[in-house]
């Protein structure tokens, strides 16, 4: 296992410590939550603590259905206690920007529903500004192009249409149009809003106030930071 992947399995086990007996959990998509997912699993078979999972996509299902993970649907079993997943950046304030592996509408439903979010990353994720790594939307199949000329005054760098060619569709049947801000987005609220009133919008990857907590690794070690005013501190 490499350096980044030993990172991410250790941010990923460490975050079952927010793991509690009864909880009903989010589970997020990504290759640094799955090692959560692993870990929950773990904690079933070996430790006997009785959860309930929801996942944020057919991959993650998979996942877990595979390792024995008692699943539910958001609508079944709304409100969850807590949602982990991973990011792709986070800043200072906890928001974040989503939707790398094309989940981001179904993470935010299931973020919505939960009593507090924990992302699980490595330090790479963690920016001053966001916007460094293209900005996911995920928009409706037959809107992609009238969406993206619509983003041209909103968004200074390129917007591409993720999979090209042969377009990668999202488990809700939607496509995703990845935005090159750059490290620009100082106000993700209102950018959000900008971009969600963009009709052919489904959901937008910036997750704004909704993180309490970011269970970190670095070379140094795991840090688990806690959001001030936060749901988890
Ligand atoms: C999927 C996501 C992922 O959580 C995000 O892309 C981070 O993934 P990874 O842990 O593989 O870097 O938002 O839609």
């Amino acid at each position: 296992m490499d350096r980044v992947e030993e990172l991410k399995r250790e941010a990923g086990i460490a975050a079952c410590s927010f793991v509690s007996n009864g909880m009903r959990i989010g589970l997020g998509t990504g290759s640094t939550v799955k090692y959560t997912v692993i870990e929950i699993a773990r904690m079933i078979s070996e430790e006997g603590i009785d959860v309930i999972g929801v996942p944020t996509s057919e991959s993650t299902r998979e996942l877990a259905e595979g390792l024995g993970i008692p699943l539910s649907t958001l609508e079944e079993a709304s409100p969850l206690d807590i949602t982990i997943d991973g990011a792709d950046e986070f800043d200072s304030d906890f928001q974040l920007i989503k939707g790398g592996g094309g989940a981001l509408t179904r993470e935010k439903r299931v973020a919505e529903k939960s009593g507090a979010m924990v992302v699980v990353a490595d330090d790479r994720k963690q920016v001053e500004t966001l916007g460094e790594f293209d900005l996911p939307l995920e928009v409706r199949k037959y809107d992609w192009q009238n969406v993206s000329e619509q983003l041209q005054r909103i968004c200074p760098g390129q917007v591409s249409l993720r999979g090209g060619e042969s377009p990668y569709v999202t488990d809700n049947g939607g496509y995703i149009l990845d935005c090159r801000f750059g490290p620009t987005i100082s106000d993700p609220a209102s950018m959000e809003n900008q971009i969600k009133s963009i009709d052919g919008v489904v959901e937008v990857g910036l997750f704004v106030d909704m993180c309490d907590a970011v269970v970190m690794a670095a070379t140094s070690g795991v840090a688990t930071l806690l959001k001030q005013g936060g749901r988890l501190a």
